[in-house]
């Protein structure tokens, strides 16, 4: 038979302290031993009997009562797990200092259990710098936040903050406490429609040849996975991709520039970001021969004629919709990091994207490695981001700018 885990449900005062009595329910339910700490604005959303009757144990809220007891801090230590649900912008601010001015706060710094938080909030709380700052604070002491989801908030407003559903917080919490979670990433792209390139063009020469470049897509293929798993639907143009496909999203398949204008174009009017990672040639050759180009025929030197593509990334700069955002990729080979720098700004300010990631390139650096190191400017040249790592981290850190 299994042993009833001890579950302390700290409720905070926000309107979804009504859906915690489902949490409660849950675990209860499950057969674990439930005891809810709840604040006194909690209170005023939600009745102790309610509560008391569904968690079949009293409720606790006052820090000077059951003294005797040494309550403020026997509750915590008899915990296998807190949750916080709903967790209001206050509570998160008051966790992430460690203050002890109720019971709650008093209970979770005597606890050595593990923190699952809910945090529920209006969109403009939960974007607050200092909410994220706290936010990341928590996470980085290992506090485990689940949600906000993206909906329907108190009044008329939508977007992110709402509290995520009881039966998501429970199926999270359990998973804690057997050591099986594994944390999903923050939704914050969800419904977005993000439109990448990746990878480099190949501009034919004659039916076996191509002109190209050493791009192998990696770099653009992570941010497609990046913000996949942040919600976002991706539409990925891929340009001879050295590396697998990623599931799950929509993949368009291109060979040349042209070919990846064509694609770009088509598919950039419904997106809300668009991203060239991909390496696209300047230049193609004038004409692509029907036959194979034959030595007896070129002789010892060989002369190609080249004309230039279209600059597919200021094309879309120009034609962007409102509140469209555009980001541009610059394969740089300086070596000078100031005179590096005023190539990206040039950059930025030439194609009229409002972001530019400027990446080193070199024989050994850059393309086709499993690591990156960028620097992103904004349109008016100043540096926004600086990351380092796997292709993957630098794509994780890109999005967040976006976002
Ligand atoms: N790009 C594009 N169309 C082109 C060339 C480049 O859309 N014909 C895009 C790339 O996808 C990248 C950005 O423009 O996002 C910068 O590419 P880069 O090769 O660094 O710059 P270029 O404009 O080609 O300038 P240069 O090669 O002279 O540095």
């Amino acid at each position: 038979m299994k042993t009833a885990r001890t579950v302390v449900v700290g409720i905070t005062g926000g309107i979804a302290a009504y859906k915690a009595v489902n949490i409660v329910r849950a675990f209860v339910l499950n057969g674990d031993s439930v005891h809810v700490v709840a604040t006194t604005a909690a209170l005023r959303f939600i009745g102790k009997p309610t509560l008391e009757a569904i968690s079949r144990h009293p409720v606790h809220s006052e820090l000077y009562e059951g003294v005797a007891e040494v309550r403020h801090v026997a509750i915590g230590q008899s915990a296998d797990l807190i949750v916080v649900a709903p967790a209001t912008a206050n509570t998160i601010a008051k966790l992430a200092a460690g203050l002890a001015d109720d019971l709650l706060g008093n209970t979770i710094l005597a606890s050595t259990a593990p923190l699952v938080i809910a945090p529920a909030m209006h969109t403009e709380m939960w974007n607050n710098p200092a909410t994220v700052a706290n936010v990341k604070t928590l996470r980085e002491r290992g506090v485990i936040v689940v949600g906000p989801g993206v909906g329907r908030l108190t009044g008329q407003d939508v977007g992110a903050g709402r509290m995520e559903e009881p039966g998501t917080i429970v199926a999270a919490a359990l998973a804690v406490l057997d050591g099986t979670y594994v944390e999903k990433p923050a939704q914050d792209l969800t419904g977005r429609r993000i439109l990448i390139s990746a990878g480099g063009t190949r501009e034919p020469l004659d039916p076996v040849r191509f002109l190209g470049n050493r791009s192998s897509g990696k770099q653009g293929v992570a941010l497609a996975e990046a913000a996949r798993d942040r919600g976002a639907t991706v539409t990925l143009v891929a340009a001879n991709l050295e590396v697998a496909e990623p599931s799950g999203i929509s993949v368009s398949r291109v060979g040349s520039a042209v070919e990846l204008n064509e694609a770009m174009q088509a598919a950039a009017p419904t997106a809300d970001v668009i991203i060239m990672a991909a390496a696209v040639a300047d230049y193609r050759p004038q004409t692509v021969r029907e036959g194979k180009i034959k030595k007896q025929d070129t002789g010892d030197t060989l002369i190609l004629e080249l004309i230039k593509n279209p600059d597919i990334l200021a094309a879309l700069a120009l034609g962007r919709t409102p509140g469209q955002v555009i980001v541009g990729f610059a394969a740089e080979t300086e070596a000078d990091d100031s005179r590096l720098l005023d190539l990206g700004r040039e950059k930025v300010a030439r194609k009229g994207c409002d972001y530019l990631v400027v990446n080193r390139v070199g024989w050994t650096q850059g393309f086709a490695t499993d690591s990156n190191a960028i620097l992103m400017l904004d349109r008016l040249g100043v540096i926004v981001n600086e990351a380092s790592g796997s292709k993957m981290s630098v794509a994780q850190s890109i999005l967040d700018v976006i976002v």
